[in-house]
C-alpha cells in the first residue's frame, strides 16, 4: 500500500479484517499477547527508557567523543553508540557477563546492517538456538528470583532494572520464556537497531547538504525519518477474504503497508525525493506521514527515541564540525532500511575553529 489514506485504513484496522498485531509482538509462536501485556509492556518499556536517558543525558558529549571522533564508519557506528548509551537500560549492570557477551554478539551478527549476510544459514539457525536458549535459561533464573523475592510483597514494589525485566514482568505468568526472550529482542532490534539507523540517516543527510547542519534538530530528524523511514514496510494478515482498493485479499495473502512510498508520495508532499528539513518549520500532522506506524499499535517508544534522536543529533551535527564521506552506494534494505556506508570525521567540538572539507 502506498496511498496514505488506504495505507492508515489498513493499520487502523477498525473493521477488524486483518489480524490484529503490530510487527513488534509477532513471534514465531504466535501473537504475543494477551493485549493488556502489550500495551503494559510498551509503557513499562517507555518508562524505563525515559528514566535511564534523564539520567544519562550529560554522558552525550563524553560518548560522541570517545566513540566518533576523529573518525568513525557508519552506520555501524551509529548503532555501537546507541548500543553504549542503553546498555544498562538493555541488561542491567549486575547481570551475568555471559549474558552481556551474548547481547553483543547479537548486535554483530543480526542488527548491524548487512551483519545477517556475512553468516551461513546454518550458522545463523546454530547462533539463534544458542541466543533463545541462554535468554530463556536467564528469564527462567530471574522469574524464580522474582517469585522468590516477591513471596511476601510482590515484585510490582521493585521497579523493573531493564527491558528483560520489564519484558518478563509485563508478559505475565502465562507468557513462554520464549516468546519472551522474542519480545526482548524486538527491543534490542528497536534500540540498538532502528534508533542507531535513524541517528545514521540524519547524520548522512546532514553531511551530504551542506547549510543543513544549523537546522533545527527536530526539523533534521523528522525530515530523514520522512525519507528515508527504517521501518519501511509492515505487514498485515487479512483474517476474512475483502476488497482493499478494488483488490480482493484473503486470509494467507499479505498486505504491507509501505512508508516510503506514503512519505514520498506527490499529492501530500512538495519535491517529495528532497531532503528538505525546513518543510517541518510549519508544524504538519500530515497523513502521509507514519514512520512510527499509525492506530492502536502506534510505536509506544515514539516520543522518547525522537527526543533521543534530538539530543544525538545536536551533539554531532551541532556541537561539532562534521565531514560525511560516502562510500556505499545504495541504501541497505533489510528488515530496517540502513543508511548506505559513510566515514564521519568529526571536527573540533564547541569553540574549535577547524572548517568541515570534503563534504559528498
Ligand atoms: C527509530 C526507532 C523506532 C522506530 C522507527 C519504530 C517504529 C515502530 C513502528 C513502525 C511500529 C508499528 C509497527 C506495526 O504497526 O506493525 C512500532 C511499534 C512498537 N514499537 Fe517502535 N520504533 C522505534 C523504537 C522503539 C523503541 C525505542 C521502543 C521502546 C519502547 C519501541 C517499542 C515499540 C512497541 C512496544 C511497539 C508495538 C506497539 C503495539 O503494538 O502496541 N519502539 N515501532
Amino acid at each position: 500500500m502506498a496511498d496514505p489514506q488506504a495505507a492508515r485504513d489498513v493499520l487502523a484496522n477498525r473493521s477488524g479484517d486483518f489480524r490484529e498485531t503490530s510487527d513488534f509482538f509477532h513471534t514465531r509462536r504466535g501473537v504475543f499477547g494477551p493485549r493488556s501485556a502489550q500495551v503494559e509492556t510498551g509503557r513499562a518499556a517507555r518508562a524505563l527508557l525515559r528514566a535511564h536517558l534523564d539520567a544519562r543525558r550529560g554522558d552525550i558529549p563524553g560518548l560522541v567523543d570517545g566513540m566518533l571522533a576523529p573518525a568513525s564508519a557508519w552506520p555501524d557506528a551509529g548503532n555501537l553508540l546507541i548500543r553504549e548509551l542503553l546498555r544498562d537500560a538493555l541488561l542491567h549492570p549486575g547481570t551475568a557477563p555471559e549474558l552481556t557477551v551474548l547481547l553483543d554478539a547479537v548486535v554483530d551478527r543480526a542488527v548491524l546492517a548487512g551483519a545477517r549476510q556475512r553468516h551461513s544459514p546454518l550458522s545463523r539457525a546454530v547462533f539463534r538456538r544458542r541466543t533463545m536458549r541462554v535468554l530463556a535459561r536467564e528469564i527462567r533464573r530471574r522469574r524464580l528470583a522474582d517469585t522468590e523475592a516477591g513471596a511476601g510483597a510482590g515484585v510490582a514494589g521493585s521497579a523493573p532494572r531493564d527491558l528483560l525485566d520489564v519484558t518478563i514482568r509485563s508478559g505475565g505468568p502465562a507468557a513462554q520464556p520464549a516468546e519472551l526472550a522474542e519480545v526482548y529482542l524486538s527491543f534490542l532490534f528497536a534500540t540498538v537497531g532502528s534508533i542507531g539507523f535513524v541517528l545514521g540517516w540524519c547524520v548522512y543527510l546532514v553531511g551530504t547538504h551542506p547549510g543543513t547542519e544549523g537546522t533545527a534538530a527536530g526539523f533534521t530528524v523528522r525530515e530523514a525519518m520522512r525519507l528515508w523511514p527504517v521501518a519501511w514496510m509492515f505487514a498485515r494478515t487479512p483474517v476474512r477474504e475483502h476488497e482493499l482498493r478494488g483488490v480482493s485479499v484473503a486470509p494467507g495473502d499479505e498486505v504491507d503497508v509501505c512508508s516510503y512510498l506514503v512519505h514520498r508520495h506527490p499529492d501530500h508532499w512538495e519535491r517529495p525525493d528532497e531532503f528538505v528539513p525546513e518543510r517541518w518549520a510549519v508544524p504538519r500532522h500530515d497523513p502521509a506521514f507514519i514512520p512510527f506506524g499509525h492506530g492502536v499499535h502506534t510505536c509506544a517508544g515514539a516520543t522518547v527515541t525522537v527526543s533521543l534522536l534530538e539530543d544525538l543529533v545536536r551533539a554531532i551535527a551541532q556541537d561539532r564540525t562534521l565531514s560525511v564521506f560516502p562510500s556505499g552506494e545504495a541504501p541497505l534494505p533489510g528488515p530496517a532500511l540502513a543508511p548506505p556506508r559513510f566515514t564521519v570525521e568529526l571536527g573540533g567540538g564547541p569553540g574549535s575553529d577547524s572548517d568541515p572539507v570534503g563534504r559528498g
